[in-house]
């Protein structure tokens, strides 16, 4: 099963509520939070007052992506606002472990990201630390970039990383994800695909690129 995490950083801010519900029924498995500090990424976006408006008006998994230099500082308030996957990034944590445990003792998921530049083998000390690897497939900052090349061999690498460590952990792909991308990702073993862009600036609507997502996906 192949899951579709649409990306509200693309959305239309003054139309939040009821973009998320458009996913909700287009068949979206999770809601994909982009927080970003302005320090480990030159933008800013939001903070865990998005997450607590979201929270009472879906009944999807809210999963919240720390591209922020101190992300210890804020994994207790957005899981107090209501994230159910905390995901931080290796580039600023020397070592991960203590905070992927106190995120696990906070009952939320634990997420942990690489950007494209990190050797992916970094994970391999963590696999047991985590619920979900997420492999940059843009440099984080902004939404609509294109899917850098290297992604899918990194995808591979990783997946095949995941099966030698025999853990059963998401793999999700991140940035520039579309119908094409997001086949070759899951190709390589992706299981689970954010999507921005593709999603809430789709033609067709919200709703329709969703459930467009999840029928295209079925079939891998
Ligand atoms: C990139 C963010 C992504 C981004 C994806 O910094 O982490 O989640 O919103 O957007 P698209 O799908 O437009 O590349
Ligand atoms: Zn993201």
């Amino acid at each position: 099963m192949i899951a579709i995490a649409p990306s509200i950083l693309a959305a239309d801010f003054s139309r939040l509520g009821e973009l998320v519900y458009q996913v909700e029924q287009g068949g979206a498995d999770r809601v994909h939070v982009d927080v970003m500090d302005g320090h480990f990424v030159p933008n800013l976006s939001m903070g865990p007052i998005v997450v607590q408006g979201l929270r009472p008006i879906t009944r999807l998994p809210l999963e919240v992506h720390l591209m922020v230099e101190q992300p210890a500082k804020f994994v207790e308030s957005f899981r107090k606002a209501g994230a159910d996957t905390l995901i931080v990034h290796h580039e600023v944590l020397p070592d991960a472990t203590p905070l992927l445990r106190h995120i696990r003792s906070l009952g939320a998921k634990a997420g942990f990201a690489i950007n494209p530049a990190t050797p992916v083998e970094v994970v391999v000390p963590y696999l047991e630390h985590i619920d979900l690897a997420l492999c940059m497939t843009v440099v984080p900052g902004f939404g609509g970039q294109a899917y850098l090349p290297q992604s899918p061999q990194r995808i591979a690498r990783l997946r095949q990383l995941i099966r030698e460590a025999g853990v059963n952990i998401d793999l999700e792909v991140d940035g520039g994800i579309d119908l094409k991308t997001g086949l070759e990702s899951v190709r390589c073993g992706a299981n689970v695909l954010v999507a921005g862009t593709s999603i809430f600036g789709s033609p067709l609507g919200a709703q329709a690129a969703t459930r467009q997502f999840v029928e295209t996906m079925a079939h891998t």
